[in-house]
C-alpha cells in the first residue's frame, strides 16, 4: 500500500540547515517533519567555527547553554599558528578569532554570546533533540527521491531504506537542506552560479595526543607549509583540533585532475606523519574521505512552495569557517515566515524575501571563502616557495629567513605581512555580523547608507537602519542584566520604543499580529544605566525600531509621532505582503 503522510513542513536533511530549520519550526508551533538519508546524525566533525550570529540564533533558540557545554571555548581557538609541521619550525602566528584584544573587545560590545568549536558531529545532536523534544517527527534512513508541487502543497516520494519501499508525504512546504549535492535543488531547477570540483581535498580524522606541540599555543587551526602543501585543498595543509589536544582531523590537498588517491590507512598514517613531524606519537586513524573545494552559489532559493537551504545553495571551502554558520541563519530567516504564512498572518509573499535577503549573503561568502585560499599564496611566496621546487629548496628558503643579510629581512618583512593578512580569514568580524537584508520585508527609513567606517570585512558595525540586525547593548530589568537582543525574537515582532513612545505602544496592540512591547527608560520595565542603548538604538525616545522575529529591524521611525498607528499598520502590510 503507497502510505501519505501529511505534515505542514517537510525538511530534507538533518545537517546544521535541516536540523536548525526544524528546531525553529517545532519551537514556533509549526507541525514539521525531518527525512534524512542516513541511520545516525554526522559521524565526522566537519564544520566547527560557530559564530556570534550564530550563537545568537542559538540562544533565541534555547540551546545555547546546551552548544556552550560541549564547545571548545573561544580562549583555546585563537593562535591560528603556521609552521613547518607540528613539531618543526614555527613561522608565525595570527591573534584569531576574537582573541586578539582589540578584537575581543569588539566582540563582547557586539553580542551577548561568544564564538566557540562546535564540532558538527556534536552540533547536530543538540539541535536535534531539542527540535524533537519540541514536536518534530525525525526519520532516519529515509531518502528523498522526488516531488511533485500544486497549488496548495507538495507531493513527495521517500525511500524508507529500512523497509525497503516508498511511500508519499504531503507537506505544504518543503525545505531542500540536503547538502551540496541536493537533489532538492536540482528538482526544483534551482538556477547555480560558480564551479564545482574546483580543487580536491582529503579529509583524515585521527586520534593522538599532541598536547606538547599545541597546549602552549592553543588553537583551533595549525596550518603546515610543507612541500606538496599547495597541491589542491585550501591554501596549506591544515591539522586542524577537534577536542583539545587529542582529537583532530588533517585537511590536505590532492591534484583534482588526478583523482583522490586511494585513502588507504597507510597512506592517511603517512600524511598525519609528515603535518605532525613525530613519528613516536601513538596515533589512530579513524576516517579518511575525499572531498571537492566548490564555489558555487544558487540565484535563487525557491521554485514554488520548495525552499533550499545550506549548503543546497552555497559550496564553498572551509575558510572562514562559514559553512555551518551561514546554514543555521539561512533557516532561522526562513522558519517565521514560514510560520506567519501558515497560520494566515502574512501573505505567501513573504517568503519571496528569503531569496532577496539570503541569496547575496551566499554569493558573498561563497566568494569570501575562495578568496581567503588564495589569500595564503603570499606566505609559500614570501618563502619562494610556490616556485618548481625541490623540499631541500624549500628548507632552504625556510632556513634562510634566519640570516643577517638585508635579503633575509626582506623575507622576514614579507612573512609577516603575509600572515598578518590572513586576518581576513581568521578575525572578519564584519563578515560574521554585518549582513544588511534589503527586500520587501525590510521598510526603508528614508535615511542614507552611512556606509562603513572601516573595512567592512574586518570591524562590525552596529546600526538600526532597517534591514540591519538589532544592536545589542546591556540594559536592566529589576535585578536582571540582559541583552537587546534577549527582548526579542521567540517567533514574535517586537516594537521598541522608549519613554514618550505610548502611541508606537498603543499601535502595537490594535493589530492583529502579536506584538511584544520593550520600552526602555528611568522606571520602565527596561532601563539602560550605561546608556549603551541611547547610543545605539538610532531613535530618540520617543521613537520606535520593529524588529522582526529574526531579530532585523524592519521599520524605525526616529521620534515620538502622533500618527504612530497608520505608520506601523502600513509598515506591517507591507513586511507582511499584504500590500
Ligand atoms: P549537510 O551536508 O551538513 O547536511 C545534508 C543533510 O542532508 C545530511 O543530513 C544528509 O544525510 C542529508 N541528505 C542528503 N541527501 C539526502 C536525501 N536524498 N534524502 C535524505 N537526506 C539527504 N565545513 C567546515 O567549515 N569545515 C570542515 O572541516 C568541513 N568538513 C567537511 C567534511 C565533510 C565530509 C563534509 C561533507 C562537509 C564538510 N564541511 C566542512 C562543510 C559543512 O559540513 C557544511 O558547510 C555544512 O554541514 C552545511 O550544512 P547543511 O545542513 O547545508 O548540509
Amino acid at each position: 500500500m503507497h502510505t501519505v503522510v501529511e505534515t505542514d513542513v517537510l525538511i530534507v536533511g538533518s545537517g546544521p540547515a535541516g536540523a536548525s530549520a526544524a528546531l525553529a519550526l517545532s519551537t514556533y508551533g509549526v507541525r514539521n517533519m525531518v527525512v534524512t538519508r542516513y541511520a545516525s546524525l554526522a559521524d565526522t566533525p566537519r564544520a566547527h567555527i560557530t559564530n556570534q550570529r550564530t550563537m545568537e540564533v542559538l540562544r533565541d533558540l534555547g540551546v545555547e547553554q546546551d552548544v556552550i557545554a560541549r564547545a571548545t571555548p573561544q580562549h583555546l581557538m585563537g593562535n591560528t599558528t603556521f609552521c613547518t609541521s607540528l613539531a618543526g619550525e614555527e613561522l608565525g602566528r595570527v591573534r584569531s578569532w576574537g582573541n586578539d584584544p582589540l578584537v575581543q573587545a569588539a566582540h563582547e560590545l557586539a553580542s551577548p554570546t561568544r564564538m566557540c568549536d562546535m564540532p558538527q558531529h556534536l552540533m547536530e545532536p543538540v539541535l536535534v533533540n531539542a527540535a524533537i523534544a519540541r514536536g518534530t517527527d525525525f526519520r532516519f534512513s529515509t531518502v528523498y527521491k522526488s516531488f511533485v508541487q500544486d497549488d496548495s502543497g507538495v507531493t513527495v516520494t521517500v525511500e524508507d531504506r529500512l523497509r525497503g519501499d516508498e511511500y508519499s508525504i504531503r507537506a505544504r512546504y518543503l525545505i531542500g537542506a540536503d547538502g551540496g549535492r541536493s537533489q532538492v535543488a536540482e528538482d526544483a531547477g534551482l538556477p547555480m552560479g560558480g564551479q564545482m570540483g574546483v580543487a580536491g581535498s582529503i579529509n583524515i580524522v585521527f586520534d593522538a595526543d599532541l598536547g606538547r606541540y599545541t597546549a602552549h599555543r592553543p588553537s583551533t587551526l595549525y596550518w603546515v607549509l610543507a612541500p606538496g602543501a599547495t597541491v589542491g585543498g585550501i591554501g596549506a595543509g591544515l591539522v586542524r583540533c577537534v577536542r583539545p589536544w587529542n582529537e583532530w582531523l588533517i585537511v590536505w590537498g590532492y591534484d583534482v585532475t588526478a583523482g583522490a588517491p586511494d585513502l588507504t590507512e597507510e597512506y592517511a598514517l603517512s600524511v598525519v606523519r609528515q603535518l605532525v613531524g613525530d613519528d613516536e606519537i601513538p596515533v589512530t586513524i579513524k576516517s579518511s574521505s575525499a572531498w571537492t573545494v566548490n564555489e558555487m552559489y544558487a540565484e535563487t532559493y525557491s521554485a514554488g512552495r520548495v525552499f533550499c537551504a545550506g549548503d543546497a545553495v552555497h559550496r564553498h571551502p572551509p575558510s572562514n569557517g562559514l559553512g555551518s554558520n551561514t546554514s543555521v541563519q539561512d533557516s532561522y530567516n526562513l522558519a517565521w515566515k514560514l510560520k506567519l504564512v501558515l497560520g494566515g498572518e502574512a501573505s505567501p509573499r513573504l517568503l519571496d524575501t528569503y531569496t532577496a535577503e539570503r541569496a547575496p549573503i551566499g554569493r558573498q561568502i561563497v566568494t569570501r571563502a575562495n578568496k581567503s585560499i588564495a589569500e595564503t599564496a603570499p606566505i609559500f611566496e614570501a618563502l619562494d616557495g610556490l616556485s618548481p621546487q625541490t623540499p631541500e629548496q624549500l628548507w632552504a628558503n625556510i632556513a634562510a629567513r634566519k640570516d643577517a643579510t638585508e635579503a633575509a629581512a626582506k623575507q622576514r618583512a614579507a612573512l609577516r605581512e603575509a600572515i598578518a593578512f590572513k586576518v581576513y580569514e581568521f578575525n572578519a568580524h564584519g563578515v560574521d555580523l554585518n549582513q544588511r537584508y534589503t527586500s520587501a520585508a525590510i521598510v526603508p527609513d528614508g535615511t542614507p547608507d552611512p556606509g562603513s567606517a572601516r573595512d567592512p570585512e574586518l570591524h562590525h558595525q552596529p546600526s538600526s537602519r532597517p534591514g540591519a540586525k538589532l544592536p545589542h547593548a546591556w540594559i536592566t530589568s529589576g535585578t536582571r542584566t540582559l541583552s537587546t537582543l534577549d527582548t526579542v525574537g521567540r517567533g514574535r515582532f517586537t516594537l521598541l520604543t522608549g519613554i514618550g513612545g505610548e502611541a508606537w505602544l498603543r499601535a502595537a496592540e490594535a493589530q492583529p499580529l502579536d506584538i511584544a512591547t520593550v520600552v526602555v527608560g528611568p522606571g520602565q520595565e527596561y532601563e539602560d544605566p550605561y546608556g549603551d542603548w541611547a547610543a545605539l538604538s538610532g531613535i530618540s525616545d520617543g521613537g520606535a525600531l520593529l524588529v522582526r522575529p529574526d531579530g532585523y529591524v524592519a521599520f524605525r521611525h526616529a521620534d515620538a509621532t502622533a500618527d504612530a498607528e497608520p505608520l506601523l499598520t502600513d509598515a506591517l502590510r507591507r513586511i507582511l505582503g499584504h500590500g
